[in-house]
């Protein structure tokens, strides 16, 4: 067994059973690359502040590069009884090495050291799930475009309400992602500042110099209070938060092709690939990819209020509950990514059955309210409108007929003001043009949301991991 970094103080060993409740290495591990990198910064800057020799400086730098490649290489035999990533990390440093890795740990502690680990990490996640997120935007984008002139019923209270086009619906779900892009990128901003310097709790006496550490790992910024810095995780329940809105989204969207495939409504049918059989019934294929992202929300949304469980009785500053953040935080960024990724690759594949959408669109009176519009152009005041074209549906409900299938005479009887233009007005294709005021469902506001669409996201935004690289630490 090992011995422990901290065990000057101790006499008595640790029990078996604290030693595996303690442990964070099983899981902390990941974050090697990460920790590898923060203690390079923190090493170069010791040795230019004088606070170690610049000889054991390179040295603790060559010896954190080869412990680098062991953990590349997938080699390290991560030790429990050292309890962490850092402790372990730190031991292999100093068997390596000798005295110079003991002077690592100089003006650091664990505490700081985690939160910058973490926040380092979490940069790189962000970065990617962005980029995954604006992968799904330019997939829903492209479907919106292919099936532009498709018309379905739109629904309120899950009942035909009125007609849009396909390409409207799917740009709903556009500008939701968007948003979530918005918020991963606003939550960057905050995990970007590097509480490395805070050491314990109080901040340390040694003349260190944390703008340099905090450009050497391409921060813009370093925490302002030691004690916080240690002691919140609120960056963290912002990024778990903007995941769980994003599941959600996709959760909505997964709903509604469930509901899209059943033999009920058929307007689409799911590829093979992402369905499943059953055992006993044949006939069977049923939406495995939808129910499962739709499942998975609930572990993330899980995980948000693990995070604030965590965090709402804690007194200032660092305490060791504060280890149980990462689990949560680690399938957040795992389940969300392996989501989009899956949602991304199903959109294109989806078989849309127009013409089901069509006909669908054309049942339950999805257009009253253009005919109840109608009137009103014609003078009837729209209350009066509304009590006429009630009727005519109800009319229309006991005769088994449609509202564009009735006769101008039919439709006269209940208003000396329907003339024979009433009869295009009550179509899908005139009901969608003619809602053409900004943000509705008319063929040439949705073009335009879609151009606009492509070029935001054709905008060449410097991404963040660009900006990290120009800075990051040889
Ligand atoms: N594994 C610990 C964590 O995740 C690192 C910090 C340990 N600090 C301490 N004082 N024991 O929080």
């Amino acid at each position: 067994m090992a011995k422990k970094q901290w065990g000057g103080r101790f006499a008595g060993s640790t029990d078996a059973l604290m030693e595996r409740l303690g442990e964070s290495v099983s899981f902390d591990s990941r974050l090697a690359l990460w920790d590898i990198r923060a203690s390079r910064a923190h090493a170069r800057m010791l040795g230019v502040r004088g606070i170690i020799s610049p000889e054991d400086s390179r040295a603790i730098l060559r010896g954190l590069d080869a412990i680098e490649k062991e953990v590349k290489a997938g080699k390290v035999a991560w030790d429990v009884s050292l309890e962490d990533v850092h402790t372990n990390i730190e031991a292999m440093l100093i068997a390596r090495i000798g005295n110079a890795g003991k002077k690592l740990h100089t003006a650091r502690s664990r505490n700081d050291q985690i939160a910058t680990d973490v926040r380092l990490w979490l940069r790189d996640q962000i970065d990617d799930l962005l980029r995954k997120l604006r992968a799904l935007r330019q997939a829903l984008v492209a479907l919106a475009e292919q099936y532009f002139h498709v018309i379905l019923p739109g629904f309120t209270h899950l009942q035909h309400a009125q007609p849009v086009l396909f390409a409207h619906h799917l740009m709903a779900y556009h500008e939701m992602f968007s948003r979530d892009q918005e918020r991963m990128d606003s939550c960057f901003a905050r995990v970007n500042r590097m509480p490395l310097g805070a050491a314990a709790l109080a901040g340390t006496p040694y003349p260190i110099d944390r703008n340099y550490v905090a450009r050497l790992l391409g921060y813009p910024a370093v925490t302002e209070n030691s004690i916080d810095s240690v002691s919140d995780r609120d960056t963290l329940i912002e990024f778990c938060s903007a995941a769980a809105i994003t599941m959600m989204h996709l959760s909505r969207f997964c709903e509604e092709l469930i509901i899209w495939a059943t033999p009920e409504f058929q307007f689409i049918e799911l590829p093979d690939a992402f369905c499943t059989g059953s055992s006993i019934m044949p006939q069977k294929k049923n939406p495995d990819v939808a129910e499962l992202i739709r499942g998975k929300t609930g572990r993330v949304y899980g995980h948000l209020v693990s995070l604030l469980t965590l965090l709402k009785g804690l007194p200032l500053s660092y305490n060791r509950d504060l280890q149980e953040d990462k689990e949560p935080l680690f399938d957040c960024v795992e389940t969300l990514r392996s989501c989009l990724r899956i949602f991304t690759a199903l959109l294109p594949k989806l078989n849309v059955l127009q013409q089901n959408m069509t006909k669908a669109a054309e049942q339950g009176y999805t257009t009253a309210t253009d005919l109840a519009d109608y009137l009103t152009a014609k003078g009837v005041p729209f209350r009066t409108a509304h009590e006429i074209v009630g009727r005519i549906v109800a009319y229309g409900i006991k005769h088994g007929k449609a509202l564009h299938e009735m006769t101008l005479e039919e439709l006269q009887t209940f208003s000396k003001a329907i003339t024979a233009d009433a009869r295009t007005c009550v179509t899908i294709e005139h009901s969608v043009r003619s809602r053409a005021a900004r943000g509705g469902t008319a063929p040439q506001t949705v073009k335009k949301a879609i151009n606009n669409a492509w070029k935001q996201l054709q905008k060449k935004k410097k991404s963040h991991a660009a900006a990290k690289q120009s800075v990051r630490s040889r």
